[in-house]
Parts: C-alpha cells; structure tokens; sequence
C-alpha cells in the first residue's frame, strides 16, 4: 500500500510567551483533521506540539506536495491562529507569512517533511520535533544514525544496512543540493553539515534499495523573510527497523546532548535537551531548546501510537547533562559562543544598530 506521511508544523501562538502551545489551540487542529478524514481526505492523524509549535502529523493516499493536504495544513493553521488571537496568544499567527495561500506550503512560514513509502510488513516510524532551534539541528543526529558505527552498530553487523546510505545535502543560502555516499564520502560531507546553518541534511535514502529512509524540514524562515520571525523549530520522519536504523539506534544520538542555535530570540546557542511531550515547555531564558520523540506502526496507514519515545527514564542523565550545559553557555551572557555568530546576527538587531552608528565609525 502507498502511504504519504505528511507532518507539517507552525508556530500559531504561543501559551505563555513562547513556552507553551494552548489546549484549545490544539483541540481547534483536532476538529479540522477530524473533519478532514471523516471526508476521507486523511487516512490518519495525530495533532501534538513541541513547545509553542504546532505539529501536524497525516497520514493519507494524495502523495507529496499535495496541494489539498498542504491547504488542509494552511487552513487548519489560519483558523488555530484566530483561536490563539482570540485568547490574545503571544505572536498568533508568528509563522504564517503570507495571507494567502498559493498552493503549496514551502516558502510560506510552515515546517514540512513528507514521505511516500510503500508501507512495509511492520513499518516503524519517528518523529521528531524541535523548539528553540533551527533546521541545521538534524544534521548531527542524522549523520550518527546513518552514518556512524558508534551509534548504530546494525552498521557493522546487519547485513541489510552493511552498503551504507546516500545523504542529500541541501545548501540553503545557494539553494543547491548534493549527495553524498556514506561511508566512503563522510570526510568531504562533514566539511559541509559540519556548519548546520547553511548545509543542512534533507534526506537519507537506502544505497541498495533506494529507499528513503529519513527526511527533514529545511525551512529557514529568516531566509525567507528577511528578518527574524523565530526560529524554524524543525521536524524529521525517520523510519525504523529493518534495513533503517532500530530505534534505540535513531534516539541513541540525543542520549548526548548537543549545542544548537535557537535559544532565546532565536539568537543564541544552547543544549538541545530530549523531553517527553508533556515537558516540551521551554520555560528558562526560553529554553533551553527541547526535541521530543514520538513513535508509531502504521498499520494501513493508520497510526498506531503515538510513544512518547523520550519520556524513557534513560534520558534522564542526557536531560540532567544538558542543564549543566545551559548553565555553562548562560554564563556567557550576550557574548558568544552563548550568542550566535555574526552571520547569523544579520537577521536580528544587527543591521539596524550597525546602520544608526554607522557615521561613528571612523577609519582607524
Ligand atoms: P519560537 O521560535 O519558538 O517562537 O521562539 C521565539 C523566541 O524568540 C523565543 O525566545
Ligand atoms: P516580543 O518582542 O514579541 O515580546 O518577542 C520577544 C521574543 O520572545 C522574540 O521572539
Ligand atoms: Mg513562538
Ligand atoms: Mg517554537
């Protein structure tokens, strides 16, 4: 059977600041999903949030870049925002860039990773969901979960995994991709994901099947709109089992906490922290930024679950790890590395302070 998963995610308002999504904003994506798979639109649905953002999980049979799935997503956005302004949210309506709606959601403020896959005999599922950083986040995981024999030992010892897999790398500031063999290509791949605000991994696909294993949101929203409107907040489907990572093998990677940017006005490095969806409540200096985890079976795409993959008490020391780790990057205060690095600044008060003391500079 073939399967579209579409998870398609914004920020519509946040509860309270930017820490929280608000119940009714939820029940309101409920209804409109209801709705549409009760007209037979949607196989399935899950609506959650991770943090402030809205996430939209569908399965159903129109295929990627569906324009009637996207508008599904678009309006269920635009009437969560009324909901959210209604209860004057802060920033309702925050990812939503344009009025309206031109038949595909890219480019339009929302977040978007979709597959279409055959479903297999058992067909496991993650996804995962991020607040308070940007799409580059993935990159790390992603290259330890395919990629690394360290993290994934079905690398090394499962015959189906063995030939390794092939990366397309997006180049978001030249909107160029590429793609890489792993492992014979690793070296010249990591000189380029290694700098994830501009390099960002979009998909992973099987090197003898073919198959898409894995793909992520790459939406940049300050690359388009040309100022800061918060930060991408990205997601990622990763599949499981099989000839694709176990699961314990897609979550190993966050045991260890990394330093991502997006904490506080999307300005500054921090630990990305994984957290049960209950706990997905960016709550000190906005943060620090949270990814959670939630687990399915599809079972003729219906989707069985969610797990809250993180909720697991072996997080804990990785959560205990990445507090320690805001501690260390808040002493930094507004220098960096706590601070993003100037390029990135470039979409925040930047231009302006620069421009208003542009004529005190003088030559030395
Ligand atoms: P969001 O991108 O999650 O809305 O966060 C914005 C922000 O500036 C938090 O400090
Ligand atoms: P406001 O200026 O809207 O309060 O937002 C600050 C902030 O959290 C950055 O998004
Ligand atoms: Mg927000
Ligand atoms: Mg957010």
């Amino acid at each position: 059977m073939r399967i579209t998963l579409s998870v398609i995610k914004a920020d519509v308002g946040g509860y309270v600041g930017h820490s929280d999504s608000h119940p009714d904003v939820l029940a309101k994506a409920g209804d409109c999903l209801s709705r549409a798979k009760k007209e037979g639109l949607l196989v399935d649905y899950h609506v959650t949030k991770c943090g402030d953002d809205l996430e939209l999980i569908m399965t159903h049979q129109q295929g990627e870049d569906s324009e009637k799935i996207h508008k599904l997503a678009w309006d269920t956005f635009v009437g969560c925002t009324e909901v959210a302004k209604k209860l004057k949210l802060h920033g309702a309506g925050q990812d939503l860039l344009s009025d309206a709606f031109s038949g595909n959601v890219k480019g339009m403020g929302p977040g978007l990773s979709e597959v279409e896959i055959e479903e297999r005999g058992a067909e496991t599922l993650i996804v995962l969901m991020a607040d308070k950083t940007s799409s580059g986040a993935w990159n790390m995981p992603l290259y330890k979960m395919f990629a690394d024999p360290f993290n994934t030992i079905g690398l090394v010892i499962a015959s189906n995994m063995h030939a390794g897999f092939d990366f397309e790398v997006h180049d978001v500031k030249e909107h160029k991709k590429i793609t890489f063999r792993a492992p014979e290509e690793i070296y010249d791949m990591l000189v380029f994901i290694g700098a994830p605000s501009r390099y960002m991994i979009k998909a992973v696909y099987h090197r003898e099947t073919k198959e898409i294993a894995a793909v992520s949101s790459t939406q940049r929203l300050a690359l388009i709109a040309g100022r800061y409107v918060g930060k991408d907040d990205p997601v990622c489907i990763v599949r499981s089992q099989g000839k694709f990572p176990a699961v314990g093998e897609i979550l190993e990677p966050f045991a260890a906490p990394i330093l991502v940017e997006g904490w506080m006005r999307g300005s500054h490095m921090g630990p990305l922290m994984p957290v049960s969806i209950h706990d997905s409540t960016p709550s000190r200096f906005d943060g620090p930024p949270r990814v959670v985890a939630v687990g399915f079976q599809l079972s003729g795409g219906k989707l069985i679950g969610p797990r809250d993959m993180f909720a697991d008490k072996s997080f804990n020391l990785a959560r205990h790890q990445a507090n320690e780790m805001a501690d260390l990057m808040r002493r930094h205060g507004p220098f960096e590395p706590h601070r993003l690095p100037l390029e990135e600044m470039e979409y925040t008060t930047m231009p302006e302070v620069t421009k208003k003391l542009e004529e005190r500079f003088t030559d030395l």
